[in-house]
């Protein structure tokens, strides 16, 4: 679980990519997932009036396991739509989407509900959590409908490692938006998923409280090799992540990775720089990511 420390016991950062690739050194390369999520060809349209409004384009992406990406965009470029979609929410109109090989596009809600429970967590926007439960309930209970036998534990433990066990048996409306969300933080976390998809959580924050919750998306991501997507409009959090994606009229725009983030592609509020992840540092990255699933198992 996410709460717990690394095997050495040390909490905190991880070390640089190098030691990384070190530590990874005796990991196989046909365990390494390059591809915990992959698009190919995804488009997206709703109805507008008589006519047909596409939301995303044909869209290609691969990211590989334990990789923080940090998608940015302008207002209705597609962002949350393309989230939406990789956590199964929403259904394509065209192309498929694969999540740690699965192909969920062909999934019933069963299945995908089932798939959710398993490997993805998200954090939306406006939290989303049950006004008649208590912070401490809210992040229970999804666990106790999975089953869990340490739940409780596992609730009590969660909400201390977002600071908030004297908040625990607070209702949401008794709570400031940075503390609701960071209960909604602890509870995509319940899971201990491989995929953490956040819907600009800190963009109802002030800086302190939306470097705090971010600070504990990057944990979950070094610490557990959690596969990490960020929308955000905060150019700073934005340029942290191993690969910036740029959005535009449903189209991405930029990409770090292929080093195609620049000032022409990406301008008015993605303020990304340029450079970021090329191949090795993408292998080390799931390499990585590898090594540290598999201490926790
Ligand atoms: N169900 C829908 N029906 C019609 N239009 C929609 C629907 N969902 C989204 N859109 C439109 O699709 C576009 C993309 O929306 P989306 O919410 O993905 O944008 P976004 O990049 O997340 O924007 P923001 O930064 O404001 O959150 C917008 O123009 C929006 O109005
Ligand atoms: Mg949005």
């Amino acid at each position: 679980m996410f709460v717990e420390t690394d095997a050495t016991g040390a909490a905190g950062w991880s070390p640089p990519q190098a030691q990384r690739i070190k530590a990874a050194s005796n990991v196989k390369l046909n365990e390494i997932n390059l591809r915990m999520i992959e698009l190919y060809r995804l488009r997206k349209e709703v109805p507008s009036g008589a006519e047909t409004l596409t939301i995303l384009h044909s869209l290609d992406l691969s990211i590989p396991d334990g990789q923080f990406v940090s998608i940015v965009g302008p207002s209705g470029s597609g962002k949350s739509t393309l989230l939406g979609l990789i956590a199964g929410l929403d259904a394509p109109t065209a192309g498929e989407i694969k999540i740690d090989g699965e192909a969920i596009t062909a999934m019933d809600e069963d299945s995908l509900a089932a798939l959710r429970g398993r490997k993805i967590g998200i954090v939306f926007q406006s939290f989303h959590l049950i006004s008649s439960l208590t912070a401490y309930e809210n992040v229970l209970v999804p666990m106790e409908i999975a089953g869990l036998r340490d739940a409780p534990e596992r609730a009590r433990r969660l909400l201390e490692d977002v600071d908030l066990t004297a908040r625990a048996h607070h209702y949401p409306s008794q709570l400031s938006g940075g503390e609701q969300q960071r209960v909604s933080i602890a509870r995509a976390f319940s899971n201990d998923p491989s995929i953490l998809l956040a819907d600009e959580p800190t963009g109802n924050l002030d800086s302190k409280n939306g470097r705090h919750v971010f600070d504990l998306m990057l944990k979950l991501n070094r610490q557990r090799g959690t596969t990490l997507i960020l929308i955000t409009h905060d150019h700073e959090l934005a340029a942290l992540a191993d690969r910036r994606i740029a959005l535009r009229d449903g189209r991405v725009v930029g990409d770090s990775s292929e080093g195609k983030m620049n000032e022409t592609h990406d301008t008015d509020d993605d303020g990304a720089a340029t450079g970021g992840a090329a191949g090795d540092e993408l292998l080390a990255t799931a390499t990585a990511a590898t090594v540290e699933r598999r201490g926790r198992r």
